[in-house]
């Protein structure tokens, strides 16, 4: 087994200017998947509201499906570092609330957590985790958490204005102590500029190719979801197929009597 991958890595991949890889995963077999393939990160990403649960947006899950997805994730990986993705609400109301349920995720496997935006509140809330020793990635530019004061999925940073708030804001973060920050969905000149402007790294989500990193959210990535493919996924698999061919020959196997066959019987 190659070594644990943890925070100074990560920071160190930026330094030797290597690239490194971020994918979702949901379950433990899927994340044993991906950490055997060498994914840097593994992400309980919130995204698991539409792409495991089948809500709307992200906002609907809690922090007890997150801790159920993060406990089985935890347990499929060995090499990754595995981080949550803290759902709406569950480090907003307090820092001390933060720090409960942000610690709660530590003590089931997660290795660190994602929080999203950049306000001073949120700045405080990273200051206090890192001091009591949990890692925390920043995510900025697009935050799904903020979908409805954003007014939709719209590509955030697209001014030298916009692009320099979200640059305070990563600037404050990165005092702050997060070991890495996610841009979502903005121009890839933007990221680059702020990409250039950190010690830590940024991973792209939709930001384009001049970040340090690159997440996608995996049942993109494996054909799984079949509501919309954002422009910035690359789809390497057809799963959604996969499945149903799967299902429809079992299906016909057990109404014309294929299945079982002597082999599959005691
Ligand atoms: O929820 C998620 O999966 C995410 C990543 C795609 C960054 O936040």
């Amino acid at each position: 087994m190659s070594k644990k991958v943890t925070v100074n890595i990560i920071k160190q991949y930026k330094a030797n200017k290597e690239k490194f890889s971020v994918l979702t995963a949901y379950d433990c077999y899927t994340a044993k998947y991906l950490d055997e393939a060498g994914i840097d990160i593994v992400l309980i990403g919130d995204s698991l509201a539409m792409v495991a649960l089948g809500y709307e947006n992200t906002n609907s899950v809690g922090i007890e499906e997150m801790s159920i997805f993060t406990k089985a994730v935890a347990k499929g990986v060995n090499r990754a570092f595995v981080v949550t993705d803290m759902p709406f609400l569950s480090y907003h109301t307090s820092i001390e609330d933060a720090v409960k349920n942000c610690g709660q995720m530590i003590k089931f496997g997660a290795n660190g957590v994602k929080i999203e935006g950049g306000s001073d509140y949120i700045i405080s809330v990273v200051e206090r985790l890192t001091s009591v020793g949990i890692p925390v990635m920043g995510h900025l530019g697009f935050t799904p958490q903020f979908l409805n004061q954003l007014g939709g999925y719209k590509i955030q940073g697209k001014t030298k204005e916009a692009a320099n708030k979200i640059l305070l804001q990563a600037k404050k973060l990165e005092k702050a102590g997060v070991f890495s920050i996610v841009l979502e969905m903005m121009p890839e000149d933007s990221a680059k500029y702020i990409t250039d402007s950190l010690t830590i790294p940024t991973i792209s989500c939709g930001a384009g190719r001049y970040c340090d990193a690159q997440v996608l959210v995996s049942d993109d990535v494996f054909g799984k979801y079949p509501e919309f493919k954002p422009k910035f996924a690359r789809k390497y698999a057809d799963m959604g197929k996969l499945i149903f061919d799967s299902a429809k020959k079992f299906n016909d196997d057990v109404k014309n009597g294929k299945f079982p066959d002597e082999s599959e019987v005691f």
